[in-house]
């Protein structure tokens, strides 16, 4: 950056929002700051969802921090990396330990966010053009991670990045699931069969309550998969997530007590509801 340039930063009147040490001429490139250093509405709620995120992942970050002297962050389905760059920003520039890594399936944003990284030198950031199932085998990603997110990352990608976390010993993981329209799809092709066996089939009998429904079924297992592993899970509200319907948070730490009834209970999900073909995808 020239010098001019940064005198023109350092004589700004920033937002109240904007932290101390905070990089403004990253926050520009994320379009939240205006070149003149102003948020403007869109952009305040934006930020304040994703401060309320990394409040959520702070402790998560500093407890691996106290067991791990170099812990790596994987944030699948980056999309524009709004939350690794605010959550590197804050949290670990200041550190000489810690890596995020985003998966990304669109080039376009992979080769945007990989920029912007390297002119603001975060030298512990980095992206790769992944697919989250692509990224369970890929070399390039170290054998063991620490934390996972997901925001939003799109129908089964969320359940790939579990299936990441597992293999990966993650010792958290922060979800925040997109819609899943598999096991609806799966509930819908049954539909009929399911009406003439049980009256609990009303629950998902009309087309929303299937999608609705269906997206609750597969957090729901989800979570129960999770248990299974040995995970706690805690199933929250993202608030202030307004922008989207979206907004449940499952946070999941690794406590090595993988739970029986669990996955009993996943098995008799999965036949209650004839998703049984579903059956690996929730194992
Ligand atoms: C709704 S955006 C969310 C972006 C970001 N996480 C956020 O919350 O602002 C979902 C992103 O996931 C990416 N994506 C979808 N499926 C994916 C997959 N299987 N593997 C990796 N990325 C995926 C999309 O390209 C998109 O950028």
């Amino acid at each position: 950056m020239f010098l001019s340039e940064q005198a023109r930063i350092a004589s700004m009147q920033l937002p109240p929002e904007i932290r101390p040490h905070q990089s403004v001429p990253l926050l520009q490139a994320l379009h939240i700051l205006t070149r003149d250093g102003k948020l403007n509405q869109d952009s305040r709620r934006k930020l304040k969802q994703v401060y309320h995120l990394v409040n959520f992942i702070e402790p998560l970050l500093n407890d691996v921090l106290s067991a791990e002297s170099n812990p790596v962050l994987v944030d699948h389905g980056a999309g524009k990396s709004y939350l690794g760059f605010i959550l590197y920003d804050l949290l670990l520039k200041q550190l000489s330990v810690g890596h995020v890594i985003g998966i990304e399936t669109r080039a376009d944003l992979v080769e945007k966010s990989q920029a912007l990284a390297q002119a603001c030198a975060f030298e512990r950031m980095a992206f790769q053009h992944l697919s989250v199932a692509e990224s369970m085998v890929a070399d390039t990603i170290p054998k063991k991670v620490d934390i996972v997110t997901a925001l939003h990352a799109c129908n089964t990608a969320t359940d790939d990045a579990i299936q990441f976390g597992i293999t990966k010993q993650a010792q958290y993981m922060v979800l925040v699931p997109c819609c899943q329209a598999e096991v609806a799809e799966v509930m819908r092709l049954h539909k009929a069969e399911s009406l003439s066996s049980t009256s609990l089939s009303e629950l998902w009998r009309h087309p929303i309550h299937t999608r609705e429904f269906g997206s609750h079924v597969t957090n729901v297992l989800r979570c129960l998969q999770l248990e299974a592993h040995g995970y706690q899970v805690t199933v929250t509200e993202l608030v202030g997530w307004e922008h989207s319907m979206k907004n449940e948070l499952i946070i999941a730490k690794w406590i090595n007590q993988p739970k029986r009834s669990a996955q009993q209970r996943r098995t008799e999900i999965l036949q209650a509801f004839n998703l049984e073909s579903l059956s690996s995808r929730f194992s």
